[in-house]
């Protein structure tokens, strides 16, 4: 292999990097990954969706035990809160799972170079003192929480998601700005623990970029589930004191100052790619005005022979997308053809009902031509009325002139695992009637798709 070190090196172990470093490695490819946290599986693993996924399963028991659901279904008991039970489950997932890729980076024979990378050249990184050369370098590193001008992340009272997931005990009151995914689910957490939530959102509705009246009947039911709404709100400022903040917010559009008295402020206002320290500028490599690496269909940089794939390069921050061209990127640098279809990749925030989508929103379908439209409510769905789990509806986008599926949308107590199967029809250019002729299982939760579908062309059975 001549004076390389390496086929292919990548630098961060999250789900893009450690896909793609497995993947390059099972092509036969003679592979390196660098990370610099002590464990691998990036923000995805460590303190992103695996342990705010525990948090969520953990507390959405605890409510439906409090809140009278299971009382409802003839299941009564004294509930008690154990937090430090509830946190150590969740440490546990994290360790089972990151150690879980370091077994994996044995068993393929993936070189785990500990500590931080940067450029030294354009084929040449550092990581702790020592130079590696490799024929492909593959950045991976992710994306760290965007900073709220003015105000001081300590971990402790003003948290970002980390210290989010970390309280030791349930604050009183949680101010959370920002009314996106972070906000939505961990503030769903503390909830349903026993918080009262406020959220101070700028614009004047919840989930930016998800379809219009998903985002309505969303603000709906949180605000029925108790949290306070703060819309077309902005924070002007957050002071910290003796374990207390004072957040102080004003209309978006001007007026009069308000301020909030919290316990905890979490400040999740989105999330911004990690490119410091790196040195692009030796590598021959800028990022654009978003702080983002661009790139070519292949996954392909300015650069020939560095790669860039998941939250660092353009694209929702969301962790299939980064596995999905972690296993591309390695297809491509093997000589073999690598796709990943950024039009078919859904979303999910698992809130409860879970909110999805995958696909154009109504607003962007409609923007680029004539669209049908058919929906159907989850309380007219057997099992989903079953289960007390009536809330939402799912919605099936389709083109006016071909039936062909543009977009679904759905809230539902488990619309992120009905979602698959709408990404599964888009993905093979499934129409409306597709779907409606597709026997569906009863009773599954998936009907309501399967109906909304139906209502495309106006012809349901059960509404
Ligand atoms: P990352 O996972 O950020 O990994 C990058 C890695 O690179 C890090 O470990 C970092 O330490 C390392 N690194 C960076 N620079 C260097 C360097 N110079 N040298 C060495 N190592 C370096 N997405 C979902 O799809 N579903 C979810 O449910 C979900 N929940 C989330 C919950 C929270 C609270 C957060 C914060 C995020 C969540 N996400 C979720 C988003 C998801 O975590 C990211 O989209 C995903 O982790 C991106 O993967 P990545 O490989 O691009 O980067
Ligand atoms: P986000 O982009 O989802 O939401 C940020 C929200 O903050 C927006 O609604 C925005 O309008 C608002 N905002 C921005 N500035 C503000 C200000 N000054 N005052 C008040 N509101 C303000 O970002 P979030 O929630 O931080 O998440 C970051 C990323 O992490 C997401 O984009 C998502 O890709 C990923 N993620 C994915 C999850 C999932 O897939 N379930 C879960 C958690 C995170």
């Amino acid at each position: 292999m001549s004076d390389y070190d390496f086929d292919v090196i990548v630098i961060g172990a999250g789900p893009g990097g450690y896909v793609a470093a497995i993947r390059a490695a099972q092509l036969g490819l003679k592979t390196a990954c660098v990370e610099s946290r002590e464990t691998l599986g990036g923000t995805c693993l460590n303190v992103g969706c695996i342990p705010s996924k525990a948090m969520l399963h953990a507390s959405e028991y605890y409510d439906k035990a409090v809140n009278g659901e299971m009382a409802k279904m003839g299941i009564k008991a004294t509930v008690e809160l154990d937090l430090d039970t509830m946190q150590g489950q969740r440490k546990d997932a994290v360790k089972g799972l990151t150690g879980g890729i370091e077994y994996l980076f044995k068993k393929n024979k993936v070189e785990w170079l500990k500590g931080h990378g940067a450029f030294t050249g354009k084929d040449t990184i550092d990581v702790a003192g020592k130079s590696y050369r490799a024929k492909n370098i593959v950045i991976a590193t992710g994306s760290s929480v965007t900073p709220l001008p003015g105000v001081e992340i300590d971990e402790k009272v003003v948290v970002s998601s980390t210290g989010a997931l970390e309280f030791t005990k349930v604050p009183k009151h949680l101010v959370v700005i920002g009314g996106g995914v972070i906000g939505l689910e961990l503030g769903s957490v503390w909830k349903r623990l026993g918080a009262k939530v406020t959220v101070v959102e700028f614009l004047d509705q919840l989930l930016p970029g998800m379809d219009g009246e998903i985002r309505k009947e969303a603000a709906k039911i949180f605000k029925k589930q108790g949290m306070e709404l703060k819309l077309g709100t902005k924070v002007t400022g957050v002071t910290s004191k003796g374990g207390k903040a004072t957040v102080t917010v004003e209309p978006a559009a001007g007026g009069a100052a308000e301020t909030l008295e919290a316990d905890a402020v979490l400040v999740s206002i989105g999330r911004r790619p990690n490119t410091d320290g790196l040195a692009l500028e030796r590598a021959g490599l800028t990022v654009n005005k978003r702080g983002q690496i661009e790139i070519g269909h292949d996954f392909d940089t300015a650069t020939p022979g560095i790669w860039a794939i998941g939250d660092v390069v353009p694209g929702p921050m969301l962790a299939h997308k980064a596995e999905d061209e972690g296993i591309a990127v390695a297809e491509n640098i093997a000589g073999l053809t690598g796709i990943v279809n950024h039009d078919v990749i859904p979303g999910v925030v698992y809130t409860m009902p879970e909110i999805a989508g995958v696909g154009l929103t109504e607003e962007q379908a409609k923007e680029r031509g004539d669209v049908k439209v058919g929906k159907f409510p989850m309380l007219a769905n057997s099992r989903a009325k079953t289960n007390h789990e009536p809330e939402g509806f799912v919605k099936v986008i389709a083109d006016a002139k071909t039936d062909k599926v543009l977009g679904v949308h759905i809230i539902a107590s488990v619309a992120g695992t009905m979602i698959a199967q709408a990404a599964q029809a888009m993905e093979f250019g499934a129409t409306s009637e597709d779907i409606a002729y597709t026997c569906h299982a009863h009773p599954t939760h998936s009907e309501a798709i399967k109906e909304a579908a139906m209502a495309v062309t106006g012809k349901p059975i059960h509404i």
